[in-house]
């Protein structure tokens, strides 16, 4: 893949985070987050590629755009497959909360597992930690396995979880171990890439998410050396009936990174609100600022960018 498309990536990325921006605080999920599909949508079509979703917004009965098999790109240049979550972390950005971010992965045809809309029990670390993760062992084992290839004993191990009423018997399992914990309200895609990144302050993201927030997980652990497995959760005979018609056989089976997100890989990001890894979009009198990384798998190289936007000029289309 021609690596000017990772920057690219980040004209998408940023579009998505300057519009849904607008609604940081403002009560309302759904406008933030169709701010976010429509400023994406447009700009990916502006983009030299045959690009076809694979994660999205949902199957094309639910979502008018970025729907799951919708084609994108000017129809012209490289056959892409594309990774979209406009706004990872409505709530966060309705709330005004911490850490949401617009977030768009890359891949060549038919190197992102089509994930249904339905749950994954996840498990990811940062490149210390790689092949240290098995999904069949229990958390406490893997604890235990991560603090040894970390060199570090299990007490001194940060375990990043989703706060959710599910993760309670995790929660008191990590706890047992004597392992600390950091607790989120949402965003476990940047959660994942977090354990990544020493300084940040976690070393491994267990619990359920969301299954294509796995897939983008897994490209952005591509890029930096890291390792997750996912597991499809189901909760009930239609989410089953979905994932069989978008070609999942094996309900029970384990996928590892390369299966999430193989071959090359470009990961890009932008924050809407501040966050670990980026500050959020801040307006001023005619402009606004952004801040975004963008990654391939293909180098390692992990670029960040401050862009300062003109509304004179480049009027925005929100
Ligand atoms: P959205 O971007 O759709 O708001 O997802 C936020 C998120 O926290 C994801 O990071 C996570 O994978 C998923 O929701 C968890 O789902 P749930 O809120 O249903 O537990």
């Amino acid at each position: 893949m021609d690596r000017n498309l990772a920057l690219e990536c980040v004209r998408v990325t940023e579009a998505a985070a300057l519009s849904a921006a607008r609604w940081v605080g403002r009560g309302d999920n759904n406008a933030a987050d169709e701010a976010a599909v429509n400023a994406m949508r447009n700009v990916l079509n502006s983009l030299n590629i045959r690009g076809r979703v694979v994660i999205g917004e949902g199957e094309r009965d639910e979502a008018p755009m970025l729907y799951i098999g919708e084609e994108v790109g000017s129809g012209e240049g490289p056959s892409v497959d594309i990774a979209v979550d406009p706004l990872e972390g409505t709530n966060i950005t309705a709330q005004g909360g911490y850490n949401a971010l617009a977030v768009l992965a890359i891949g060549k045809k038919g190197e992102f597992l089509n994930a249904p809309d339905t749950y994954m029990e996840k498990i990811a670390v940062g490149p210390s930690a790689k092949g240290a993760i098995d999904l069949t062992k229990t958390p406490t084992e893997n604890l235990k396995n991560i603090a040894k290839a970390k060199g570090v004993s299990v007490p001194d191990l940060t375990v990043i979880i989703l706060e959710r009423d599910r993760h309670k018997e995790l929660i008191a399992e990590v706890r047992q171990s004597g392992a600390r914990i950091r607790l989120i309200q949402d965003g476990d895609v940047s959660a994942a890439l977090a354990t990544a990144f020493p300084d940040r302050g976690v070393d491994v993201l267990m619990g359920t998410g969301g299954a294509p927030e796995g897939v983008l997980a897994a490209a952005a652990l591509r890029c930096v050396g890291g390792d997750i497995q996912g597991r499809l959760v189901f909760r009930n005979e239609n989410e089953k009936e979905r994932a069989y018609n978008m070609g999942i056989r094996e309900f029970q089976k384990i996928y590892r990174t390369q299966e999430l997100a193989g071959g090359d890989v470009m990961f890009a990001a932008t924050g809407v609100t501040n966050g670990d890894f980026l500050k959020g979009v801040r307006f001023f009198p005619g402009g606004a600022e952004t801040h975004s990384m963008v990654m391939r798998s293909s180098t390692g190289t992990i670029r960040y960018l401050q862009a300062t936007h003109n509304f004179d000029i480049k009027r925005p289309t929100f």
